[in-house]
């Protein structure tokens, strides 16, 4: 698992390169290295299956972290939004700042397609991948860290492409659209989450 906290001391990500060790992150993908007897012995497409999940434990992440997980080689970030961090979602859309406050493109699920870009609005789950062209964008939750009128959000260092913190493109980005949701859903006491797969409709980059 990759933790980062805020916007200090990011790791340099490199585009589509993506390494990471796992602790808290349960993927089934590296339990199947562990187990590879158990794995030969499933029929191919339970195999399949569960390489394509990843559960994550969100305990560890207090409010305001995020941590950054692999899925499907592609690194989704994890936001425990606080309430005024909910807040800045109403506001960029207020000030008129987004191309698509309302999310009209299906970068999400339909039970996403909510100014929160999320079943519970306290917790972001979004590819990390910017929709211009795929760079990973910099977590920068800090009001004011890359302009004055900064709520909070993501920032791409390629070509300057900024998101909200729901991940809404803002006005003026080359990035075309919302970055992607993938679909995922919870475990009954709430504890973990498992990103299962890509929405069909959307686009990474
Ligand atoms: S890849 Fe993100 S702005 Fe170009």
């Amino acid at each position: 698992m990759v933790t980062l906290d805020d916007s200090q001391g990011e790791p340099d990500w490199r585009r589509r390169r993506f390494l990471v060790a796992t602790t808290s992150v349960v993927g089934a993908a590296a339990v199947a290295a562990v187990a590879g007897v158990m794995v030969d012995s499933l029929e191919p497409t339970a195999a399949d299956a569960a390489a394509a999940s990843t559960t994550v434990n969100l305990g560890p992440i207090e409010p305001g972290m995020q941590v950054t997980v692999p899925w499907q080689k592609k690194p989704v970030v994890i936001v425990n939004r606080t309430p005024a961090m909910l807040a800045t979602l109403q506001e960029t859309a207020a000030k008129g700042l987004l191309k698509d406050p309302k999310c009209e493109v299906p970068q999400q699920p339909p039970y996403c397609k909510n100014e929160y870009r999320a079943s519970k609005p306290e917790w972001l789950v979004m590819v990390r991948i910017c929709t211009h062209l795929c760079c990973i964008p910099h977590y920068r939750p800090k009001k004011a860290s890359i302009t004055p009128w900064w709520l909070g959000g993501f920032h791409c260092p390629c070509h300057g492409s900024m998101y909200d913190l729901s991940g809404r493109v803002i006005k003026g980005s080359p990035a075309p659209h919302n970055m992607a949701v993938p679909e995922y859903h919870y475990a009954k006491d709430g504890k973990t989450v498992t990103i299962t797969k890509m929405y069909p409709k959307a686009h990474l980059c």
